[in-house]
Parts: structure tokens; C-alpha cells; sequence
């Protein structure tokens, strides 16, 4: 009897500790410069930290033994550029078979507040849900060997609780204290704690805001630099839901904090989104990084069909967004508004495909189909433009043997940007195909110039206006690879200049 039940255990986790799980990443609709799992399902990143050595560290909910949400781990994968990722064996995994590693973050105890690491300045406390049948609640696991195994601690839980709805701590160090921010989900509050050592927390504050939306989790609490200063701002971000375009989406409220307290800005307490299209979820902060830069990365999809996409065909489900950098500018007459645009892109640009051509009331056409990824990246800089313009920028990638197409445009006299996904067949599904074309309105900070700029990776697109003052992410199944990129604009005044250049994109990952 014994024996058989430890063999169903083994049968449901499936997998060992030391194995590093293999992937096929050759599939039509699998990203080439986006990270993705193995195999299997993948959902928020967790953990995001960047070590001494200049190695960043990825840890994602993981489902290693099926397609669809459920029988939760942390993931792990690394690399040193943030495209070149090289899968990890699994990092932790669930102390029992009832219980469930959910999303969590990890800090490096550089001075060991801990007592972990006695005799290092490198160990890796990871803070995480266990999700159980009665209650979730909040553990914690070292690692001495720089984050790749971990032990959880004996101690755990290190907050307890009496709800199944408490989850997804994220831990910065702040002056000299660990602060969370941890999600009581149903009942809309973001919780701060505090704690000298990572062991022991006490609840500072509760924070609230009733245009959120109708559940909280993965909360971040980060401080962004200012653009074109020397000031920093915190921010609150919270996934959520429903989003402008339905289903679930990432806000953020720009702030300050105290230690223990965030409180909106007083000039300016608006609840904006992080991501303006639909495929954008419980994106998270790298802990670590120097400078105070901030480095975020998020679950490329939407709640509302991640667990049908049909990459299930390829054996895998989910890839993460493009690392971008964030910062925050406050537009004139807007406000606060965050600005998020790839990390460095050049350990994947590849061959130049067009180099400034110029696209002034014209159209370019650029053939990339004998791009081995078939993946490209195009950056557009419209300079000269009168602000009542009635110009328009558009933008399609299309399929030469299927007839569908992605495409995107830019109307300058209204501020409309739209990003259309409704020309692809590969995914029968409501939520996905309603809505299926994007329309956001906002004003940027243009100054007669514009700057559009878009990476397309199969499966995936990620659009940047004014670099990265509007991002968008969406996903797009076509039957049959789009490879035709095709630019056009019309009404841009005879003194105007429309400069655009494409890169093919290598692969990360074959
Ligand atoms: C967000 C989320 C988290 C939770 C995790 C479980 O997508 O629901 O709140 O910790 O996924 O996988």
C-alpha cells in the first residue's frame, strides 16, 4: 500500500531535482527572443534577481508535468544578457503533495540578516505562497549555492493565516528593513510587512484604492527613476482584473513610501495600466540591480485563455514579455505615466533589413522570410510633424501564403494607437478573438516628433511609441508564418521625415 502511494507522488510531480526538463523550440509558434518554458505550463515570474557575478536569475510558476495550470513549482532558467537564457533544473518544489509553491520573489541576504549563510555574502532567500486546500500562506527557502537549490526553512510559515486568498509576497530591502507587499487577493488589500531578517514580519500597513479592479495579486512595490532627473518615485503596481480590453491586467499607482506606508501621489492619485493591449500579467521587479535601474518582466498572456493557447499543439504554454526598462515620466497635462522599453536589445539584432529608408507618404515592403527566426525588430522616427496633423503611420505583417496579417497604426490627430490581431486563425477562442483589434487613445508627449518601434517573434508582438511611453503586448496564432513587414503613412507634411529600420532577430534558442 505504502509503496503504491509513493508511486502515485512520484507519478503526479513527475520530476527529479537535479534534472534540467529539455525543450523543443522549433515549433512555428514558439518565441525565438523571448523566454519560454521547456515544456509544459508556465505563468508569472517569480524570484527575478540579478547575482554579483552579472548572472540574472528567472524562476517562473511551473507546472512541470502538464499543459495546464496546476501542481505548482518555481521554474528556474538564467542568463547573462536576459535574452540567452539557459534552462535550470526546477528550484522548488511543493514540501507536500497537497500543497503548492505559488508566486513569490527573492532577495540576496548579502549580510546575512538571515543566519542562512554564516560564511557567504551570496545567499539567495526566496519568499513565496504555499497554497494549501485550507489557507495560503507565506514561506520562505535558502539557498547557499547562489539560487539554483534550495532548502525551505524550518520555520515555516513565516506568516501564517486563516484564508485561502493571501499570496504572491515581494520583498525589496528598504533602509534597513526586508519590506513585503503581499496580496489578502479578495479582499482588494495590498499589505505591507516589515522584517529585520526575513524570518520574522509585522504587519505595517494596509493599502487600498477602489479603481483597481475586482481581485489583487502580485503586488511590486519599486522605485522608479524619474526621466531627465535625479528624482526617484515608488510605484504600487497590482495585477488584476477586468482591463480596458477585458480580462486580466497589471495597474500601477505612482507614490511615495515611508518604510511602512505607500501613499498615492496627492497631485495625481490615478490608477493607470502597465501594458496597453491584453497580454501583459503579474509582471515583477529584478531584485539586485545596480544603479537603480528597474528591470521588469511580466507573463506574456491574459488570464482569460492562458490555459487554452494553442501552443499546446508545440508542448508548451506561455512565454514571458521582453525584459524592459522602466522609468517614469510626467507627461504635461497627462501626469504620471511609465515608460517601458526593452532591455538592450543587441545580443539579438541581427542582419539590418532596411537602414533609414525614408517613408514619407510611401510605403516600404521588406521580405523576411529567409530570417531563420522568423522573428524582426523595426524602430520608426517621424520628426517635423505639426501637432494637429492628420497624419497616419500604419504597419502590417502578413502571411504570403494565408492571406492573414497582423497590423498596428498611428493616427496623430486624435492620439489613436491600434493594434489589430483579428486577421489570424489559429486560435478558436471568445475571449481571445473578442476583442480581437485594440484601440488606445493616448496622448503622448510628442513635440512633433514620434518615435514607433515593434519586435514581432511568431507568436508574439510588443509595440513602443515614444519609446516605450505606450507599450503594448499582444499574441497572434496564424495558421502559416507572417514574414512580409510592410510600412506606409499618409498626410505626413512635405518638411517631415519618417525614418525606418529593420532588424532581422537571431534565436535564442536553436
Ligand atoms: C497570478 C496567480 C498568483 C498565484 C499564481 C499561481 O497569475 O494567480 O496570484 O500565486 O498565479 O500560479
Amino acid at each position: 500500500m505504502k509503496t503504491l502511494y509513493f508511486a502515485a507522488i512520484a507519478g503526479v510531480l513527475g520530476v527529479s531535482n537535479a534534472q534540467v526538463i529539455q525543450g523543443n523550440y522549433t515549433g512555428p509558434l514558439r518565441p525565438q527572443v523571448h523566454f519560454s518554458p521547456p515544456q509544459f505550463f508556465m505563468n508569472d515570474p517569480n524570484g527575478c534577481f540579478l547575482d554579483a557575478n552579472g548572472t540574472w536569475h528567472l524562476y517562473y510558476q511551473y507546472n512541470p508535468t502538464d499543459i495546464v495550470i496546476g501542481n505548482q513549482h518555481w521554474g528556474h532558467a538564467t542568463s547573462k544578457d536576459l535574452y540567452h537564457w539557459e534552462n535550470q533544473p526546477i528550484a522548488i518544489f511543493p514540501p507536500d503533495n497537497s500543497s503548492q509553491v505559488f508566486t513569490g520573489s527573492a532577495v540576496i541576504d548579502v549580510n546575512n540578516t538571515s543566519g542562512f549563510f554564516p560564511d557567504q555574502d551570496n545567499g539567495i532567500v526566496a519568499i513565496y505562497t504555499l497554497n494549501t486546500p485550507t489557507k495560503e500562506i507565506q514561506a520562505i527557502s535558502f539557498s547557499r549555492d547562489g539560487g539554483f537549490t534550495f532548502t525551505a526553512f524550518e520555520g515555516n510559515p513565516v506568516i501564517d493565516s486563516t484564508t485561502t486568498n493571501f499570496r504572491d509576497p515581494k520583498v525589496i530591502r528598504f533602509q534597513d528593513n526586508w519590506v513585503m507587499a503581499v496580496a489578502f487577493s479578495t479582499d482588494l488589500v495590498i499589505a505591507i510587512y516589515t522584517s529585520p531578517d526575513l524570518k520574522n514580519w509585522t504587519h505595517a500597513s494596509n493599502f487600498t484604492h477602489p479603481d483597481v479592479g475586482a481581485l489583487f495579486e502580485c503586488p511590486n512595490l519599486v522605485e522608479l527613476p524619474v526621466d531627465g532627473s535625479d528624482e526617484t518615485k515608488f510605484a504600487l503596481t497590482i495585477s488584476t482584473n477586468p482591463g480596458p480590453n477585458d480580462g486580466t491586467v497589471m495597474k500601477y499607482i505612482v507614490g511615495d513610501f515611508n518604510g511602512t506606508h505607500f501613499t498615492p501621489d496627492p497631485t495625481d492619485d490615478v490608477v493607470r495600466v502597465v501594458d496597453a493591449i491584453k497580454d501583459s500579467y503579474a509582471g515583477q521587479y529584478f531584485y539586485g540591480v545596480p544603479d537603480g535601474e528597474a528591470v521588469f518582466i511580466a507573463w506574456a498572456t491574459n488570464g482569460d485563455y492562458a490555459s487554452d493557447l494553442p501552443t499546446a499543439s508545440e508542448g508548451w504554454r506561455s512565454s514571458q514579455t521582453l525584459p524592459r526598462r522602466n522609468s517614469l515620466v510626467n507627461i504635461p497635462g497627462q501626469g504620471w505615466d511609465l515608460v517601458s522599453f526593452p532591455f538592450d536589445l543587441s545580443p539579438v539584432l541581427g542582419n539590418q533589413l532596411a537602414d533609414t529608408a525614408s517613408v514619407v507618404n510611401d510605403s516600404l515592403s521588406v521580405d523576411y522570410s529567409n530570417v531563420e527566426s522568423n522573428a524582426i525588430y523595426f524602430e520608426a522616427n517621424i520628426t517635423g510633424l505639426s501637432s494637429a496633423s492628420s497624419s497616419l503611420f500604419n504597419f502590417t505583417f502578413s502571411s504570403k501564403t494565408s492571406g492573414e496579417s497582423v497590423s498596428g497604426s498611428y493616427q496623430f490627430a486624435d492620439n489613436t494607437f491600434v493594434l489589430d490581431r483579428n486577421n489570424t486563425r489559429g486560435f478558436d477562442n471568445k475571449a481571445f478573438e473578442n476583442p480581437s483589434r485594440f484601440n488606445v487613445s493616448k496622448p503622448l508627449d510628442t513635440d512633433g516628433a514620434l518615435s514607433i518601434s515593434a519586435l514581432i517573434d511568431r507568436s508574439i508582438i510588443e509595440v513602443f511609441l515614444n519609446r516605450g511611453e505606450l507599450s503594448g503586448t499582444m499574441l497572434f496564432y496564424p495558421t502559416e508564418p507572417l514574414s512580409i513587414f510592410s510600412i506606409s503613412t499618409e498626410a505626413i507634411p512635405q518638411d517631415a521625415e519618417v525614418l525606418v529600420s529593420v532588424w532581422g532577430l537571431e534565436s535564442v534558442w536553436v
